[in-house]
């Protein structure tokens, strides 16, 4: 069989064999709807399964079960924090449109729920970011206002890997009378979170970027008066997120928290010591070879590089003949020719960022699979530079 070798797993990951297990009932036998669990024992199979689901989410980042409210991703999540919370402070504590922080370099499901809150009239600021790729607390200090509600800047970054010091941003949030949001898409069950630590309000998860199912995530809500529904609709999730639950998909995420948890140490450590192997072995058999971001400040599973002298596309397509799977900029852009807006955001110029690839590994991910691709990718670079 022709060898694949997935190096891109921060765009997504497969559904791991126990959690696909896990769900398959909740398709057919178990399919009741879990609002009726008051008159309906199907309903209250169903309804068992969902909370035991949010159990293993809250477990995962240290929150309550009834802090964690099941959207359809970290898309959704997103735009309700940045929506929902700016609308209510504004509304009920200023009484006009309100003031909201973010960062440069942040995922589009921010940056365009941003742009809308902007149409909307609503003031935002977009913090820069050097070299590293990691926020300075003190420029989100000089961004707040007297009228800022929401700071929201994302855990680690979901193209150059950098984790941000959301404790001391939360903290200075707070001093302000600010509520806190982070994206812990590219986080969660890869680092340990802990809700309580990190002093945030408000943190988006995703299911397909842990080994769960795609189309479902959460949004951890510290308190529920602090915002507005985003999907007004039924009674479900108290009334803060209307839409039949999707129990498959639940089940499979508390499936996937629940792995994430156990394997977290382990992963940690053995996907961190791949990645730097994977980028030694790089190095010294590329010339003219560098990291994007802080290379300690990072996911364990996250390699960024930049290899000057070659253009991304041409290498991805090469990788891909040899069976390599990577990336360019993020997934959600590869229709775009326009240079990843994070690496520009760090410093790099159209054609530096037009040279990098990032390299992301997984639970899958094998020592063989990393000898393989430090052995393939030196060639494919040498020759695409004598083509050139
Ligand atoms: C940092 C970050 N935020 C949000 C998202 C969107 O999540 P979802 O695909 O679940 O909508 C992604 C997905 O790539 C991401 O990496």
């Amino acid at each position: 069989m022709e060898r694949i070798v997935y190096l891109d797993n921060a765009a997504t990951t497969p559904v791991d064999p126990a959690v696909m297990e896990e769900m398959r009932p909740y398709f057919t036998e178990r399919f009741a709807n879990p609002m009726t669990y008051t008159h309906s024992s199907s309903g209250d199979v169903a309804h068992t399964a969902l909370e035991e689901a949010r159990i293993r989410v809250a477990s995962l980042i240290g929150a309550k079960p009834d802090q964690i409210v099941f959207t359809s991703g970290g898309t959704e999540s997103d735009n309700w924090a940045l929506k929902g919370v700016t609308e209510k402070a504004s509304r009920e504590r200023l009484h006009r449109a309100g003031h909201m922080v973010t960062v440069e370099f942040e995922h589009h499901a921010i940056l365009h729920s941003a742009v809308a809150l902007q149409r909307q009239g609503y003031e935002v600021s977009f913090v820069k970011v050097g070299h590293s790729g990691i926020v300075d607390p003190d420029d989100v200090r000089r961004a707040m206002k007297p009228n800022t509600v929401l700071v929201s800047v994302m855990h680690g970054n979901n193209e150059i890997g950098t984790i941000q010091p959301v404790t001391e941003i939360a903290r200075i949030a707070h001093e302000q009378g600010a509520l806190m949001h982070t994206d812990a898409v590219q986080t969660a069950a890869h680092i340990p979170i802990d809700v309580e630590t990190m002093g945030v309000d408000l943190l988006s998860l995703s299911a397909h970027k842990f080994n769960g199912p795609k189309g479902v995530g959460i949004l951890y809500v510290r308190d529920h008066q602090s915002l507005y529904p985003l999907l007004d609709g039924g009674g479900q999730e108290w009334g803060l997120r209307g839409s039949t639950h999707n129990v498959p998909g639940i089940v499979g995420l508390g499936k996937a928290a629940q792995l994430g948890k156990q394997r977290l140490p382990g992963e940690l450590t053995r996907l961190a010591g791949l990645r730097n192997a994977l980028y030694e072995k790089l190095a010294s058999r590329i010339d003219r070879i560098s990291v994007n971001g802080d290379m300690k400040q990072r996911v364990p599973q996250n390699l960024n590089i930049r290899i000057d002298g070659i253009d991304n596309e041409p290498l991805l397509l090469a990788m891909n003949e040899a069976g390599i799977i990577a990336a360019g900029g993020s997934a959600c852009n590869t229709q775009e020719t326009v240079a990843s807006h994070v690496l520009t955001s760090i410093g790099c110029d159209l054609k530096e960022a037009k040279s990098s690839i990032r390299l992301s590994l997984g639970y899958g991910t094998t020592d063989k699979d990393i000898e393989y691709a430090a052995d393939v990718i030196p060639g494919l670079v040498r020759f695409l530079r004598s083509m050139r």
